[in-house]
């Protein structure tokens, strides 16, 4: 890169290639489209400049054109150092937008990249973060806490947090008050995923959220379709592309039964799998059965088990003794945020031979060989491409009014997570379903008034849950 470049991708030549998926991509994605057509005049993000830490892939491409066409100026990273398309950040950078994402960075440049989000060329900060997963909130917090002098840098647990915690050292070694300025500077931030949404959560009880924030994870239109939907279609995808295995009448073992593992589940079912599912849950663990799939421990499960996906967004749930119980040739793969769902760092002293990228072959020591899927990190986007467009639409056109709303009317919010009112929800799914050919029934005044609504919605009360 030259010092007049202000991206990092893995090769530029592939912007003419990303731009044609691209296009592809925007006829998929309606809501996003309409986004561009409705606000585009109005220019609601004029002055936003958006740290945006995603999956730099076509999907977000088309999100962040849409932001742009709303007026705003962004800088983007990948959340996940497997999940970039590398022709997709290229189709960026070559617009002239500073894209930090390289498919199979390491965990160096990737907290480098998340710093690079907040560098912006007139030295002032940025005034909204766009997130998946929290790191960039985390990441600007932290630094915070540690320049006010707590104590929040030196007990790093694992190498990971080594590395994070250098990058803030270097920052603040290299611009004092740095993070302190970004903070104050923030607006608000919109949250993609159920797993950043905790980390906001447990910020506010803390009483250590210091600007609003948009939990966009828990809107009916984000987290029924792209957490189930998305993983009904991208999760086989990811285990297709890693091992070309034949799923039929392969016994697959899914821990939780939240909307990612309900997703899962039917992605493997309808492989052909036989699936079994654990859960810690009992009403999640009740659906499950009433839904066909025996409930079972995975210490149980794992001996018999040809595939094991995890995906609960907790941590140590696939153990290193559930792992040397496994039948050989198991492939083990996770779909949930972070890379602790299965305990990755204990395979490390064992055989590891690299099969491909993001594929690896795990020898144990009495020869029992364990397929690994993008090393422990979210498989469907590590091994294949993620979602389909056309349910990133929804997730992200919840995504741009979230930004909008924060950034055109902070000031009316408190420092607490908020969720998008539910007519902005009804309409993310009416801008569907045109796509799908669907058509929509409507109730006259009577019914309406029989059932305690409006014509035009809401439909359902807020507890109402789908
Ligand atoms: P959720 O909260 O709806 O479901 C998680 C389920 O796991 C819960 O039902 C919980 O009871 C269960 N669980 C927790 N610990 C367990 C354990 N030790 N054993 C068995 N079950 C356990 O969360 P959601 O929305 O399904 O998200 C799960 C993870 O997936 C999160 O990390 C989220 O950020 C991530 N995610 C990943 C996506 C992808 O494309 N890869 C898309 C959307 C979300």
């Amino acid at each position: 890169m030259s010092a007049a470049q202000d991206f990092v991708v893995k090769d530029i030549s592939l912007a003419d290639w990303g731009r044609k998926e691209l296009d592809i991509a925007e006829t998929e994605m309606p809501g996003l489209m309409a986004c561009r057509d409705e606000f585009g005049a109005d220019q609601p993000l004029r002055g936003a400049r958006i740290a945006g830490s995603l999956h730099m892939t076509i999907q977000t491409a088309v999100l962040i054109e849409t932001l742009q066409a709303l007026g705003a100026t962004v800088r983007w990273a990948s959340c996940n150092i497997f999940s970039t398309q590398d022709h997709a950040a290229a189709a960026i950078a070559a617009g002239g937008t500073p894209v930090f994402a390289v498919k199979g960075e390491s965990l160096e440049e990737y907290w480098d990249y998340t710093d690079r989000l907040f560098q912006w060329p007139d030295g002032e900060p940025a005034n909204m973060i766009l997130d998946d997963g929290g790191d960039a909130t985390m990441y600007i917090l932290t630094g915070a806490r540690a320049e006010a002098g707590e104590d929040v840098l030196s007990h790093p647990s694992n190498e990971e947090e080594e590395i994070f915690v250098a990058q803030i050292r270097k920052r603040m070694a290299q611009s004092p008050g740095f993070f302190t300025r970004q903070r104050d500077a923030i607006r608000g931030v919109t949250e993609e995923t159920t797993t950043g949404v905790n980390r906001l959560y447990q910020l506010q009880k803390k009483g250590l959220l210091p600007f609003p924030a948009i939990n966009v994870n828990d809107s009916v239109t984000k987290s029924k379709f792209d957490n189930k939907y998305g993983c009904k279609e991208s999760l086989v995808d990811g285990i297709r592309r890693a091992t070309d295995v034949m799923m039929a009448g392969k016994v697959a073992v899914v821990c939780g039964y939240g909307d990612v593992g309900k997703g899962s589940a039917a992605s493997l079912a309808g492989a052909g799998a036989r699936v079994k599912v654990t859960e810690v849950d009992p009403i999640c663990a009740l659906q499950a059965a009433m839904d066909g799939f025996e409930v079972v421990t995975l210490e149980d499960a794992a001996p018999s088990a040809d595939i094991i996906i995890t995906t609960t967004g907790n941590k140590d749930v696939v153990t290193l003794d559930t792992m040397r119980t496994v039948k050989d040739m198991c492939i083990v793969g996770n779909i949930g945020h972070f890379d602790n769902e299965i305990q990755v760092a204990a395979l490390r002293n064992l055989t590891w031979t690299n099969i491909k990228p993001q594929v690896d072959m795990v020898t144990f020591p009495d020869g029992k060989r364990m397929l690994l899927l993008s090393e422990g990190r979210l498989l469907n986007l590590g091994n294949a491409t993620g979602h389909p467009s056309f349910v990133m639409s929804a997730s992200f056109t919840n995504q741009t009014l979230a930004q909008i709303e924060l950034f055109t009317k902070g000031e009316q919010y408190q420092n607490q997570v908020y969720v998008l009112p539910k007519h902005l929800d009804e309409k993310v799914a009416r801008l569907h379903l045109d796509r799908l050919g669907a058509r929509l029934s409507t109730l006259s005044q009577e019914q309406a008034a029989y059932i305690g609504v409006t014509p035009q919605g809401p439909f359902k009360s807020d507890h109402y849950r789908y």
